[in-house]
């Protein structure tokens, strides 16, 4: 890391998000000047706005990049990281960046790789956050979660663990070029990981498997078609076993091992 680095702030975008808000933690925790970044931040960004960008990212010495939901162009970004004199990117991407059907994540790799400085790929399995933090939690409050993922295993990693990834990857020149697939420890169905949510709320939830045809139908009533067809892709390959295997990036970058489901919950 350069003396620049060091000193100048780490741009976190989707700092309210899952991932986003522990890298904040992380890097605050570490006395590194952060300039959290989202639509709703005071440095505003926002992908689907290219002329927030320059601001958002200008005397940055390294930024932590969390891609939207949305198809963006992003044809300005190498320009805009030039021009802000960013040395590092960050980027979190996804475990199979194709899986997710139409996905802009693939095309973040592609602009993140194009911007030509040192860069970090992150690309976790399903978080454990999802069941409490994120897209599940609705539905959950209700005693249930129905989804056409059969019983596919998913190797669900706790965000913490990302971000510390994330953190250490921001900060230290080590981990410069690589591309790291981060899961957590262990193989587990959406019914168990659903029963481990229970346990640990001291709640009664099911899992309800779904058709994914009856699934769509009833999603496309509350969501986007491009959202319901990037999920139905996602629970498809979940089903079909194509997620059902552990990676190792987390021991890799940290020399530790990854949280398990239920010490993600714990914390
Ligand atoms: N959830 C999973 O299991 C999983 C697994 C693998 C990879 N991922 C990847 O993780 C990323 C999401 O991370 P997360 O779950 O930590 O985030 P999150 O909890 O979904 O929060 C999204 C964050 O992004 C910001 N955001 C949304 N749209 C934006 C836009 N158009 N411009 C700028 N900021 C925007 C939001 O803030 P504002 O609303 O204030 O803008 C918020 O801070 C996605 O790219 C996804 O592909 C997720």
């Amino acid at each position: 890391m350069t003396t620049t680095q060091q000193t100048r702030p780490v741009l976190v975008t989707g700092a309210g998000g899952k991932v986003g808000r522990r890298v904040v933690a992380g890097l605050t925790a570490a006395g590194r000047t952060v300039r959290p970044a989202s639509r709703s931040t005071p440095v505003r960004l926002d992908w689907e706005d290219a002329s927030t960008w320059p601001a958002a990212f200008a005397g940055v010495g390294a930024a932590f990049v969390v891609p939207p939901e949305t198809i963006v162009d992003l044809g300005p970004f190498a320009d805009v990281v030039e021009k802000a004199g960013v040395e590092r990117l960050v980027l979190l991407s996804a475990r199979h960046p194709e899986q997710g059907g139409e996905s802009i994540v693939p095309a973040f790799e592609e602009a993140v790789a194009a911007a030509g400085i040192p860069a970090v790929v992150l690309r976790p399995s399903w978080f454990v956050q999802n069941f409490t933090e994120g897209m599940f939690v609705p539905e959950l409050a209700g005693g249930s979660l129905t989804l056409p993922v059969g019983d596919g295993a998913e190797p669900f990693i706790d965000a913490a663990d990302i971000a510390a990834v994330a953190v250490d990857a921001l900060l230290s020149a080590r981990h410069d070029g690589r591309t790291y697939e981060l899961s957590g420890p262990e193989l587990l169905t959406f019914e168990q990981a659903i029963a481990l949510v229970g346990a640990a709320t001291s709640r009664d939830l099911a899992f309800v498997a779904a058709d994914t045809a009856a699934w769509a139908e009833a999603a496309g009533a509350e969501l986007p078609p491009a959202l319901v067809e990037q999920l139905v892709s996602l629970f498809t390959a979940i089903r079909r076993g194509d997620n059902a295997h552990l990676d190792t990036g987390v021991q890799e970058a940290l020399g530790r091992a990854p949280r398990t489901f239920a010490e993600a919950l714990a914390r």
